[in-house]
């Protein structure tokens, strides 16, 4: 058994709690400072999973999903997870996370970059983002499964890669690392994988740009 870290307990993080719990895992969930009755929502979304704070997370957790909006990331106290695994699922929603000031001077890099440059001791990787929080449940499926959905992995700690990757095979997908952070721009919002249901061949192709999805 594993334990799983989850900050932000949002339809992202008690989805992913609750395939992390039905992989045996032990999940510890971060909410929001403003949180009110969070174990009683757990109870309801992802019994089993432990509200927990962000320090006893960062010591126990062999990895954490940051599950919050973009907007509110810095929020996050992030520092604490220094050497620490994190899957950054968060993406950038301008409706929602208004112009955070996180995003100043980004130009092109992807969210995760400007995540990763702010917190450089984190070991960042960037996952998740591409699959909508109604999927997480009903696409998951054994490993070996016929047609079972891929998810991308992109990061640049090669280590960290690999530990995210055995958590999505776990959780019911099949992993596919895609390259570095800066790779991991084609599962962000109107780029090529994002909410596209894909397997292992297809996602190679689509982030070796040899292929491209049907519209
Ligand atoms: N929805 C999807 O299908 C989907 C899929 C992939 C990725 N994503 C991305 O994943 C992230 C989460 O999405 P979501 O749909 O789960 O959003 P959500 O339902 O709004 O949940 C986000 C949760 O994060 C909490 N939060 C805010 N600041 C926090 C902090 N400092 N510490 C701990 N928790 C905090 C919020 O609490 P408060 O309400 O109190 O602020 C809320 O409970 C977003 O960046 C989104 O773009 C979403």
């Amino acid at each position: 058994m594993s334990t799983v870290g989850v900050i932000g307990a949002g339809k992202v993080g008690t989805a992913i709690a609750r395939l992390a719990l039905a992989a045996g895992d032990d999940v510890l969930i971060a909410g929001s400072p403003n949180a009110q009755f969070l174990e009683q929502i757990l109870a309801m979304t992802a019994p089993g999973a432990r509200v927990a704070s962000l320090d006893e997370l960062a010591d126990a957790a062999e990895l954490t999903v940051l599950a919050v909006p973009f907007g509110k990331i810095d929020s996050v106290d992030l520092e604490r997870f220094t050497g620490a695994v994190v899957v950054d699922a968060a993406n950038y929603w301008e409706p929602v996370d208004g112009t955070p000031a996180i995003l100043a001077g980004a130009g092109a890099l992807s969210t995760s970059e400007v995540v990763q440059a702010r917190h450089p001791g984190v070991r960042l990787v960037k996952s998740l983002n591409h699959l909508g929080y109604h999927d997480m449940d009903t696409d998951a499926a054994p490993a070996g499964s016929a047609g079972r959905r891929a998810l991308a992995v992109a990061a640049d700690d090669e280590e960290a890669s690999d530990i995210v990757a055995s958590f999505l095979d776990r959780i019911g997908f099949d992993p596919v690392h895609v390259g570095a952070l800066a790779d991991g721009a084609i599962l962000q919002p109107g780029e090529a994988l994002f909410g596209r249901f894909v397997q292992r061949a297809e996602l190679l192709a689509v982030a070796a740009g040899r292929g491209e999805l049907a519209a």
